[in-house]
């Protein structure tokens, strides 16, 4: 099946810069979110995103003007699956709202339709088991931002069908992106490794070893990485990054996976990095 209808449910970093993708690629994009006001501020982000592409040459307006025209904005969940060829969820990192999701796509969408989630953790297997077509069910993993990074790794449920894995294969590479196969547990390859290396970061700052910007200094002076571990926390976001601890930490009940309880108060304070204008830094709106 070639796909050539996306919807995106999750107007947020991920689900926008998805939704971007796939316009470019010359797919119709359907876009739901909750609100109204998260479905602008998802669309905002796309025309921002594109302007500034405009503006380095690397794409005329009228190229612009038609990618906008390809994503359509959606109040209601049922319109918006109504002619998909494929969802991809990108809500909450919530086990139980993503089933909830699920099985109210299930009942929705038409039964061609590939259900794809971008969850950065959770079991895909447990995901599908919340519909009745568990092998159309599989995990679009996309990183973040999704315009520029070039990985997808593809997980495979239990239930998965070679033929959905296949199609989900072909439209990453349509997509501009490099999929990787990876199976089905916590945190899949991405966040099994990179977590725990964020957390132990935050672990450093509660017990006082050294202040956020030496921590992010060594890491990219020492082991040259692009970022930081505590501005690449920001970025990603603290509640995702709490979400990812939680998911290995139940998933392999490894206290190696515990998440650092500093990271916990961040949450709870609602500085959620970046987006919220606060976490181990502090962002000018
Ligand atoms: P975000 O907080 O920016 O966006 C989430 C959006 O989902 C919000 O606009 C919210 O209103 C909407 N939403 C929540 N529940 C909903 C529902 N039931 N129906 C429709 N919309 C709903 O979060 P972000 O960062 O975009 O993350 C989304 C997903 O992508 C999570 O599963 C996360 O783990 C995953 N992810 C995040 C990455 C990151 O770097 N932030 C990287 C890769 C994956």
């Amino acid at each position: 099946m070639k796909i050539q209808h996306v919807t995106v449910i999750g107007a947020g970093q991920m689900g926008s810069g998805i939704a971007q993708v796939a316009a470019e690629a010359g797919c119709q994009v359907n876009l739901y979110d909750l609100q109204e006001g998260f479905l602008e501020k998802g669309v905002g982000r796309i025309e921002k995103n594109l302007a500034r592409q405009v503006e380095k040459g690397r794409l005329d307006e009228k190229e612009k003007l038609s990618i906008l025209d390809r994503i359509h904005k959606f109040a209601s969940l049922e319109k918006a699956v109504e002619e998909t060829d494929i969802v991809i969820e990108a809500v909450v990192e919530n086990m139980g709202v993503k089933t909830e999701l699920f099985r109210q796509l299930d009942e929705a969408c038409p039964s061609r339709t590939i259900l794809a989630s971008n969850t950065s953790s959770l079991p895909i297997t447990e995901i599908a088991a919340s519909t009745n077509r568990p092998e159309k069910v599989i995990g679009m993993h996309f990183m973040n931002p999704v315009p520029v990074m070039k990985l997808v790794e593809v997980i495979r449920g239990l239930a998965t069908s070679d033929e959905v894995y296949h199609t989900v294969e072909s439209l990453a590479k349509e997509l501009g992106k490099t999929p990787v196969e990876v199976k089905d547990f916590p945190g899949f390859i991405s966040n099994r490794v990179l977590m725990p290396m964020i957390n132990e970061a935050i672990y450093a700052v509660y017990e006082g070893v050294a202040e956020p910007e030496a921590i992010d200094q060594v890491m990219k002076l020492g082991m040259n990485h692009p970022m930081g571990p505590l501005t690449l926390a920001d970025f990603i976001g603290l509640d995702t990054c709490l979400y990812i601890m939680e998911t290995l930490h139940e998933g392999f009940g490894d206290s190696k996976y515990r998440p650092c309880p500093l990271l916990r108060k961040y949450v709870k304070a609602g500085w959620t990095g970046r987006k919220a204008g606060r976490g181990f830094y502090i962002y000018e709106s």
